[in-house]
């Protein structure tokens, strides 16, 4: 435990795919604990003094609310930095921010568009930078989902997720979740809004260590066929809602509705990143019904959230 703990101490937060299967696991274990303890009202002030600043480039209600909670439970403080007030928003550099920053605080959460820019602020910052979503991964996001799944399957390894819908940024993290887990991910999306084949690629060699599945069809019925999870998310993500019309007919058959998951086994549950886009994506019958666990799983954003700041901070 020691040695876990002195190999994520500093670290970034920018993909699963960085971390071992074993450092996933204990992330997840201290979730459970810092759950735990939060719920027998045990204070558990791991970061106290320490402060975390969140760059949210994109609108949020889980993640920014997760994160700043989570740091005021652990006895430190977030600070929101809208890019709107700060000076990034209006030409500063994210190597200049990144240095100004490291020397103020103790981690930066970032929330943006381009990949690259979290790498760049990782790259310049020498304090943990955690990603909270960009374009191409949603890493914070699928620790929670785990968390969940954990909770209620008793496991991971061996698991079925099936995920309907656009081959996006939680898409591509669910990939990398499964492979360090060992649980097998089928993507459902129609053809051309497949998950990016590099980090599909990325994700099966990762996969090799567990024996995790990961595949890719155009069939939302042969995914979900004996899933124990069914998940999905909107079809247009954030800074792409202007090919919301056009994609809503490409996706229809890709909607988690009743129907659908009664190909999934009877006591699959159904998650949902949210924010939802009802009668879309998913209907309201499903997320409202005796399968979804989508708010256990808003929950343990908070949890996850703690476990990796106290781990990495
Ligand atoms: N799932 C998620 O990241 O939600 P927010 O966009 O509200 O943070
Ligand atoms: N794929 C969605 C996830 C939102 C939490 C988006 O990027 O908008």
């Amino acid at each position: 435990m020691q040695a876990l703990n002195d190999s994520l101490r500093g670290r970034d937060f920018i993909s699963i795919h960085d971390y071992t299967p074993e450092e996933i696991a204990y992330i997840l274990e201290v979730g459970v604990i810092l759950k735990k303890e939060q719920k027998q009202g045990i204070p558990h002030p791991h970061l106290a003094g320490k402060t975390l600043g969140m760059i949210f480039q994109k609108s949020s209600t889980r993640t920014r609310v997760a994160f700043e909670v989570g740091m005021y439970q652990l006895g430190g403080h977030a600070l929101f930095l809208s890019p709107r007030d700060i000076q990034l928003g209006r030409g500063e550099t994210i190597k200049d921010t990144a240095q100004v920053l490291s020397r103020m605080l103790d981690g930066i959460m970032i929330r943006t568009f381009e990949h690259e820019e979290v790498l760049e602020l990782a790259k310049w910052a020498d304090i943990p930078v955690i990603n909270g979503l960009t374009d191409l991964l949603h890493p914070t996001q699928v620790i929670g989902d785990l968390m969940t799944i954990k909770e209620h399957k008793g496991q991971l390894k061996g698991l079925k997720l099936a995920f309907v819908g656009d081959g996006n940024n939680v898409a591509h993290s669910l990939l990398f979740g499964g492979a360090k887990v060992g649980m097998d991910v089928v993507i459902a999306s129609p053809p051309g809004f497949e998950p990016n084949p590099q980090i599909l690629s990325l994700a099966q060699q990762d996969a090799q260590t567990t024996g995790a599945k990961l595949w890719v069809v155009n069939d939302p019925a042969e995914a979900v066929s004996d899933a124990d999870i069914v998940y999905t998310d909107v079809w247009a993500s954030m800074g792409q809602e202007d090919q919301a019309e056009e994609k809503e007919k490409q996706f229809l058959q890709y909607q988690v509705n009743q129907k659908l998951l009664s190909l999934a086994k009877k006591d699959a549950i159904v998650l949902h990143c949210l924010p939802a886009k009802r009668g879309k994506e998913i209907t309201g019958e499903v997320m409202d019904g005796p399968q979804s666990v989508v708010f256990d799983e808003a929950e343990n954003r908070l949890h996850a959230h703690k476990a990796i700041m106290a781990l990495l901070m």
